[in-house]
């Protein structure tokens, strides 16, 4: 009988999460039956919207997000021992479930490491993919593009993307070292935002204004670009606003200022969930297959920060609001 390692969540989170909100168990798990496959988990994906669903989480409960593992069992026709899949299993190590809960992975580029379909050719990837390219879109050679948490999963694949379309990209993270990541990716600018003036700098670097923002911060930082470096017409894709995810506020007094600057310059202000273009199987299969394609010409590069052990998921994920990760951050089981 196989035996999982699992997280619990076992606390609420208060503000910043910490590591002693979830317990490490273990739990028994049964041989597979008709239609079922058991699986070993090989990465877990952590990720900022977890500190936000959680909140409607019974205490108890396995904490949750996708994992890329192997079938080690099958008693489904659709699967065969030795197959790559994603699935959303929680934390756990390894798994039994019904084959319509797993999705094989068969668009990694030889090489590649299976942990980056967590990643750049993994949900994250998909999210700069649809929210640049759809949500903001058309985009056109020679517009500004500007990210910020650029540096983070999503925001490397934004900037690289946004350059393989003809654009000036812009992007702010919170290290040096962040900084040069990005330069060294082709963003144009790069500034470290703990350090510089978000308005004196983006000044300079987009004299004529933004044409698309994509936000994955939210908070003071878009307050700051929505109402004064927009340029006419600009759009602003809603990815995040992981500022503000250990906050609890209900300050809506910049609302109305914020309201007249989109107006006034005619801005197309749109959020998005990656999830619901992925419910589309073609638009999924798109993304995946173009986002691949660009690895294997070199024009996409993947970043990850992988932490070595199942035991040590819960610091990774506290890792993402003190900003120590660069690129995607997974768990390496
Ligand atoms: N809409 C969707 O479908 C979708 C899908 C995936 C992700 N998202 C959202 O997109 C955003 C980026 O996700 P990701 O997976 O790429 O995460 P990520 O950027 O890899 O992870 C966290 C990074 O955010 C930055 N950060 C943390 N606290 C911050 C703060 N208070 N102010 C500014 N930056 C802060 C840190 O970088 P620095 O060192 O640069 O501060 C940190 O490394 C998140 O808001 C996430 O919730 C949305």
């Amino acid at each position: 009988m196989a035996v999982a390692r699992v997280f619990k969540l076992v606390k609420r989170f208060e503000g910043f999460p910490k590591e002693d909100d979830l317990k490490l168990v273990e739990e028994k798990l049964a041989s597979p039956k008709e239609g079922e496959i058991l699986c070993n988990t090989l990465y877990l994906s952590v990720d900022p919207y977890m500190r936000v669903f959680v909140d409607d989480l019974p205490l108890g409960s396995t904490m949750i997000g996708e994992v890329i593992a192997r079938v080690a069992e099958s008693k489904s026709p659709d699967f065969k021992k030795g197959d790559l899949v994603a699935s959303f299993q929680g934390w756990t190590s390894a798994f039994l479930t019904t084959a319509d809960k797993a999705a094989k992975i068969t668009h990694l580029p030889e090489g590649v490491p299976e942990s980056v379909a967590l990643g750049t050719l993994g949900m994250t990837g998909r999210t700069a993919y649809f929210g640049l390219l759809d949500v903001a879109g058309p985009v056109k050679s020679g517009e500004t593009v500007l990210v910020s948490g650029a540096a983070g999963a999503v925001g490397t694949v934004v900037g690289q993307i946004a350059k393989i379309k003809g654009c000036r990209v812009i992007g702010y993270a919170g290290s040096d070292q962040k900084v040069e990541m990005l330069k060294a990716l082709g963003y144009d600018e790069a500034f470290n935002y703990k350090k510089v003036d978000l308005s004196e700098t983006l000044g300079k670097a987009a004299p004529n204004g933004v044409n698309i923002y994509f936000d994955n911060v939210g908070g003071n930082f878009s307050d700051v670009v929505l109402m004064k470096h927009m340029s006419m017409f600009g759009r602003v894709a809603i990815c995040g606003f992981i500022s503000q995810y250990n906050n609890k506020s209900d300050d809506t007094s910049k609302g109305e200022i914020l309201y007249g600057s989109i107006l006034a310059k005619e801005l197309r202000v749109r959020g998005f969930h990656e999830a619901t273009y992925a419910a589309n199987a073609e638009k999924k299969k798109e993304a995946n297959e173009q986002l691949a394609e660009w690895v294997k010409q070199g024009k996409l590069k993947y970043k990850e920060t992988v932490t070595e052990g199942f035991e040590n998921a819960a610091k990774a994920f506290v890792g993402l609001f003190t900003g120590v990760h660069h690129g995607k951050a997974v768990v390496k089981v």
